[in-house]
């Protein structure tokens, strides 16, 4: 058995100055306790008992390029010198900027923030500043940051959460408005009927329908055969924006995200995580008369860590990388992860043990059922926790570290020989669930 000893007792020692020992809520979210780590370097963590871990968390999706990734780390370093922040513009900013708008679909403009729940806020505000309308459509399961706006049905007790074709919005944490919850429509996702029923409920009152392209948070999905271009479709001809959260999806599932992948192009969308390799980045964009709201309009948006000097410089390196070759990354995460997926496969079925490995090779999930593959946060949540808790438990006793949801993220640090590893690790812990 791996030992966790100091990990434990720093938590106990954390505890008592850091509310709850994390910064963050959703690391809790490990066994035995929250551990602690002491370095990451490519695809491995090191813990504080010595202990080393094959990574597919990632940060939650950021590190894209591995942990430490030397050509971010060195643009960075490079740009310490220059100062931090200077509540004014500068030449990587513009830079920056400029080949973003080049590079995402649908993009005219962008504007930076700093995390992916500002950056959802200020979507929301544009679209409803600029069709002039209150209400915001969003998708049972679809996480979109932990804010009393968007923060609503994304991982709803099902007992709360009404009928599944006509789901009632849920907050997701004590302390939020219930007034919130008035603008706020939910529907099940990957169901364009129920998109065009709520389109029509509420005919000229819907401001944007906003949706992670690909489902993440809620269990990995993807969109059914049509579904986004649909989605696009029932909001153009209703006045409403499409707003494509690609927080995880951009820079991962593909170079241009999950809008090039699947062939559609929202009004506005918001990227953050791996766009700037782990460096703090986040940003909206989309169709200048929109963004333009903020110049025309006088639509706020602040923020002093907006553009800074070291986030600009890590998603210049960043994009370098990404970019390089014509998209190797993307080419070898590809051909990577599908490797990964199909061994998972494999050796489930010869364990006999009912797994279902769904999504995309850069970011997929494993879900314990007998049933067809998951399509929607309901059909997800039906799944067998307890087994996805202990294949998670049984991963990290040989040395994999996947969250516990059993989500796993891929990043080029992952090469062939550590895909090898993780199968061989993988055999063991189905056994060890079998
Ligand atoms: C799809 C999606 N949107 C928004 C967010 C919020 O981003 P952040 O944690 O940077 O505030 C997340 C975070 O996991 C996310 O997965």
């Amino acid at each position: 058995m791996r030992s966790y000893a100091k990990s434990v007792e720093l938590y106990q020692q954390t505890r008592e100055s850091l509310a709850g020992g994390v910064s963050s809520n959703v690391r809790y979210a490990s066994t035995p306790v929250p551990l602690f780590f002491e370095r990451g370097e490519g695809a491995r963590l090191h813990d504080v008992d010595g202990n080393v871990h094959i990574d597919y968390v990632l940060g939650n999706g950021p590190a894209i390029l591995g942990h430490a990734p030397k050509p971010v780390i060195e643009a960075v370093a490079r740009s310490l010198a220059d100062g931090q922040v200077y509540a004014a513009q500068h030449p990587r900013e513009t830079e920056l900027a400029q080949r973003l708008c080049r590079l995402l679909p649908g993009v005219e403009v962008v504007r930076f923030a700093s995390s992916g729940t500002e950056a959802v806020l200020m979507a929301l505000r544009l679209a409803r500043a600029f069709t002039g309308r209150q209400k915001i459509l969003k998708f049972e399961g679809h996480y979109h940051g932990w804010s009393d706006q968007a923060y609503i049905s994304a991982r709803p007790a099902l007992n709360e959460a009404g009928p599944a074709d006509a789901p009632v919005p849920v907050a997701g944490s004590p302390g939020m408005p219930k007034s919130v919850l008035e603008d706020v429509v939910v529907a099940g996702w990957n169901d364009l009927a129920a998109v065009a029923a709520v389109l029509e409920r509420h005919r000229g009152e819907i401001a944007g329908v906003l949706m992670e392209p690909v489902m993440v948070n809620g269990g990995a999905a993807l969109p059914a055969e049509g579904y986004l271009a649909g989605v696009c479709d029932l909001c153009r001809s209703h006045g409403a924006l499409f707003i494509c959260d690609e927080v995880i999806t951009g820079f991962r599932v593909g170079l241009r995200g999950a809008q090039a992948r699947f062939g559609v192009t929202a009004d506005l969308a918001v990227y953050a995580k791996a766009v700037a390799a782990g460096f703090p980045l986040a940003l909206v964009g989309g169709r200048r008369d929109v963004m333009d709201t903020l110049v025309d309009r006088g639509v706020m948006h602040g923020g002093t860590y907006n553009g800074n000097v070291q986030s600009m410089a890590a998603a210049i390196a960043a994009l370098d990388e990404l970019e390089r070759d014509g998209g190797a990354v993307y080419r070898a995460l590809e051909q990577r992860g599908t490797r990964l997926m199909d061994g998972l496969r494999v050796l489930a079925s010869h364990h006999g043990v009912p797994m279902r490995v769904e999504g995309l090779p850069a970011i997929f999930q494993t879900f314990f059922t007998d049933g067809p593959v998951p399509r929607n946060y309901r059909e997800a949540a039906a799944c067998d926790r307890d087994r996805a808790l202990a294949f998670h438990a049984a991963l990290q006793e040989e040395g994999v570290r996947v969250t516990q949801a059993a989500r796993w993220f891929l990043s080029a640090a992952h090469d062939d020989g550590v895909i090898d590893e993780t199968l061989a690790a993988a055999d063991r812990a189905l056994a060890a669930v079998r």
